[in-house]
């Protein structure tokens, strides 16, 4: 327990208590997505009452700085008031009219001017855009086999529940019941990082794979980004074989750069994926997603082709406008505040768990960035999964207690916001040193049961 005497402890919790008592007789676990859950870490979820730029605060009045971002898509912090006046001038005009609208056509136009992608088709989640993406390959190469990699989560979409990271990996479900075996014998499952697999698999199966779907850079089993030029070895490996290359981009679309991911690599390698799923920055705190890619792949989409997809809410007003106005917000100088304070707090969790001798591993793609504790490098889910989460749990807990949200789970992403100022990453860096000594004597009874 520090002794500065501005120390000032989030305090105990009755009312999140009792909501959660109230959710677990009605919903299934509490929750309404299993990672809200403490279930990995202990203790019982914060029920957030409002949040505002960096900070939560939950129902009984204790505060947190945020590095969840609602899971990626609070780029520019909560509550920013142009985002709520454009949505709130757009709720006062309707909700949603199952027509096509303005709003929908400019954030196609600004997607397409930052990603490589022709034409865009929006949906309500990440999950139905992966979803859709792989129906379209299948549709458009007439093949059924899919390639994804170990610890690549796209969603809760049947064919890709196999080996699929944070989630699943945080409770040790290698796949999930109710998913027929049907649904996943089209699907190989290869470890990332791995080009040797990659040839074998499209030596063995390479007239029958409709697409290779990828995370652009996974951050779904923490961050294990892509050794130079496996993506555009991938990219090169499918266009030879005739199948195509999806990028998922769900998590690091407008969020590790202007441009995602591809903004990292592909622009500078000269590559373009054939079809991109986005997500979570796009639809600005709302319910948006999407999928696109080249004209001639995305034109046999129903109702220009065959293959058929649809939704009632699909490019909805009020999603469409939060979107287009958080993006337009994203400027350069919102991913270099981002990208800065991302250094200041990676940099000082190094420092502060190599002080109190914790094994950890640090890694990022552009914006982004997540700590292992375990030695690295971490290359792919095998490595992901030596993770100490005795260790993680005890240094969330002791964040938590000094007013840091961090994800409750060991294998997440760490999401920071152009809100987070010098008073927010002030409160991360305090509260560090406790957190660090936490996950040091979690490590230590840790390695005293293996013994
Ligand atoms: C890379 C990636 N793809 C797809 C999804 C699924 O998105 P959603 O939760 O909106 O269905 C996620 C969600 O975290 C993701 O990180």
């Amino acid at each position: 327990m520090p002794t500065d005497a501005t120390y000032d402890p989030a305090g105990s919790v009755p009312a999140s208590e009792a909501l959660f008592a109230r959710a677990k007789a009605v919903t299934p676990g509490g929750v309404n997505s299993p990672v809200r859950a403490f279930n990995a870490v202990g203790g019982t979820p914060r029920f957030i009452r409002e949040a505002q730029g960096a900070w939560l605060t939950d129902v009984d009045g204790n505060t947190y700085v945020d590095l969840i971002c609602s899971w990626g898509p609070m780029l520019l912090g909560h509550a920013h008031p142009e985002v709520l006046a454009a949505v709130t001038a757009a709720v006062a005009r309707g909700t949603s009219y199952g027509t096509p609208t303005e709003p929908e056509v400019a954030l196609a136009e600004e997607i397409v001017r930052r990603a490589p992608v022709e034409e865009v088709r929006f949906v309500s989640s990440g999950t139905e855009a992966t979803m859709s993406a792989i129906r379209l390959a299948r549709g458009f190469t007439g093949r059924d086999v899919v390639i994804k990699f170990a610890g690549c989560y796209h969603g809760h979409v049947d064919a890709l529940l196999a080996a699929a990271g944070s989630g699943l990996a945080t409770f040790a479900v290698p796949g999930t019941p109710g998913v027929p075996a049907s649904s996943t014998e089209l699907t190989l499952v290869l470890p990332y990082n791995d080009r040797s697999a990659v040839e074998k698999a499209f030596a063995e199966y390479g007239d029958r794979v409709a697409c290779l779907i990828t995370e652009a850079s996974p951050g779904n089993m923490g961050i294990v980004p892509p050794e130079p030029g496996f993506n555009a070895f991938l990219a090169e490996t499918c266009r030879s074989h005739g199948a195509l290359f999806v990028s998922d981009e769900v998590m690091t679309g407008f969020r590790a750069s202007a441009q995602g991911q591809w903004g990292l690599d592909g622009k500078v390698e000269g590559w373009t994926p054939d079809l991109v799923t986005f997500g979570k920055v796009m639809g600005g705190g709302f319910p948006a997603a999407a999928f696109g890619g080249r004209a001639d792949i995305m034109r046999r989409l129903s109702p220009e082709g065959p293959v058929y997809q649809a939704g009632t809410l699909s490019g909805n007003p009020i999603a469409t406008t939060a979107g287009l106005t958080t993006l337009r917000l994203a400027t350069d100088e919102v991913y270099a505040h981002i990208g800065a304070a991302a250094e200041t707090v990676k940099t000082a969790v190094g420092e502060a768990l190599t002080t109190a001798g914790v094994a950890h591993t640090i890694q990022s793609t552009g914006t982004m960035f997540s700590v292992f504790f375990t030695d690295g490098p971490v290359r792919n889910f095998d490595d992901a999964s030596r993770t100490d989460s005795a260790a993680y749990a005890a240094f969330f807990h002791a964040m938590l207690e000094h007013r840091v949200y961090l994800p409750p789970s060991a294998y997440e992403t760490w999401f920071l916001s152009a809100a987070h100022d010098e008073r927010a990453v002030q409160t991360i860096l305090d509260a560090l040193p406790a957190a660090a000594e936490a996950a040091a004597k979690a490590a230590a009874g840790s390695t005293a049961g293996e013994a």
